[in-house]
């Protein structure tokens, strides 16, 4: 952490590394922490003291008193969602309005964004993303077409802004022949939750930023879904449709690049996927619902089952170059505890073809794995890495060698607590 920069916190893959996790335990390093992409289609899981809290749009630094929490311009924003989220945080004892912050410039999903994210979905029959639903797609798609609300609007004549795009939706509605739809409920909770929403600080925040950074603060860039699901560089499209990646830090907060310290790139020591789209290390057999069983590997979000497989090079070592990760934090190791022997895949190989790059198409590749010995040890009670069985230790060297990028910290269960420093 260095003074006057911004750090980011990313997940590298298809998104629920854990980022939240290490998000809480980096806070109290950090005077800012900052949400700049995507909106509540992601679900950051933050256990501690045994309470468990599940953020979606609040940044993960809201539980520590004294640091500012912002959601950046290059969010999305539910109003109804956030008053549930809000409340639920403030009903446990947090003082929210002294703490977060919200972007004039961050865009706002209308549940019509939502109806509308189904009826796209429903259109597509066998081709859909398996989107969380959240009218993620829709808000993003009208923010390019320049017919978007910012949470500006909400500040001036928003009656009028809210019915002529809620009429716009309605008519594009009927066009698709979507009409089977009831948001009466939904739209008075989205109505209260746009009045709530006017009781927190509603600013220019990129200027803020960049006064706190010239006053020598500190801020954590905290990302949200993962690399193989931005908009640009993931598997579209099957992706999500804002940019996940370290550039996105920069858009999505209003910060130069040469505010950028260090990247942390966040992975597990498996892989897991939810939604549509391809996925060579996918495992349809008992050893993938065993990674699921015991990695808890269901969507946050959602419920649905996430699809379970062992790691991939190809993957990482293409997120680390498109973010410049400069540190990796390998989450969930335990997971992997009871298994013999442990795979990591190295190529792909399609028709004779095998590569070791990230393909433009990744659909029909199949993956090429190395296997390497199980730890059969139990890692959750571990406190430091002179502890680490050496199986496990050559794990982290084999992965450390394949990716040329340090495994700074490694988890080894869901408390503040497992958590160890490699550094
Ligand atoms: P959307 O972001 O709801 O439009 O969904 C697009 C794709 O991204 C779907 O495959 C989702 O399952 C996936 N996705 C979106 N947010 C997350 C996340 O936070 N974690 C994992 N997958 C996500």
């Amino acid at each position: 952490m260095a003074k006057g920069k911004v750090d980011a916190l990313l997940g590298i893959v298809f998104g629920d590394e854990g980022k939240g996790k290490v998000v809480d335990c980096f806070t109290p390093k950090y005077d800012i922490v900052a949400r700049f992409a995507g909106g509540p289609n992601a679900g950051h899981t933050i256990i501690f003291e045994g309470k468990k809290f599940v953020l979606r749009s609040i940044p993960s630094g809201i539980f520590d008193e004294g640091k500012v929490n912002i959601i950046g311009n290059g969010c999305v924003i539910a109003p109804d969602l956030f008053m549930a989220e809000a409340k639920e945080l403030e009903v446990a004892g947090y003082d929210l309005k002294s703490r977060l912050h919200i972007s004039k410039r961050a865009h706002l999903i209308l549940p019509t964004h939502r109806v509308l994210d189904r009826a796209y979905e429903a259109a597509k029959g066998k081709n859909k993303v398996g989107t969380t639903g959240k009218g993620i797609g829709p808000t993003y798609s009208e923010k390019a077409a320049r017919t978007s609300l910012r949470v500006g609007d909400i500040l001036e004549n928003f009656s009028e802004k809210y019915a002529a795009l809620k009429s716009r939706h309605e008519q594009i509605l009927k066009d698709l022949h979507y009409t089977d739809y009831d948001i009466t409920e939904e739209e008075r909770l989205w109505l209260e939750g746009v009045e709530y929403m006017k009781s927190f600080p509603l600013t220019d925040t990129e200027i803020e930023l960049h006064k706190a950074l010239k006053a020598g603060k500190s801020v954590l860039a905290e990302g949200a879904q993962g690399t193989m699901l931005d908009i640009d560089h993931g598997t579209y499209p099957f992706v999500s449709s804002s940019s996940t990646c370290s550039g996105g830090v920069c858009t999505g907060l209003g910060v130069a690049p040469n505010a950028i310290g260090e990247i942390f790139g966040i992975f597990k020591a498996y892989s897991t996927r939810v939604g549509s789209g391809p996925f060579p290390v996918e495992l349809f057999d008992e050893t993938g619902d065993k990674i699921r069983e015991i990695g808890n590997e269901y969507g946050a979000v959602t419920g649905r089952n996430r699809r379970c497989g062992w790691v991939d090079l190809v993957a990482l070592k293409y997120a680390i170059a498109l973010n410049g990760v400069t540190q990796l934090i390998m989450m969930k190791s335990d997971v992997l505890d009871t298994f013999d022997t442990i795979k990591a895949c190295v190529a792909y190989k399609k028709d004779g073809v095998v590569t070791e790059d990230m393909p433009y198409d990744t659909e029909g590749w199949e993956a090429v794995y190395e296997e390497l010995p199980g730890w059969k040890t139990d890692l959750t009670g571990l406190t430091s890495p002179d502890q680490f069985p050496k199986a496990f230790q050559n794990y982290i060297d084999y992965l450390e060698k394949a990716l040329e990028t340090p495994i700074t910290i490694v988890s080894v269960g869901p408390d503040r607590a497992q958590t160890i420093s490699r550094a």
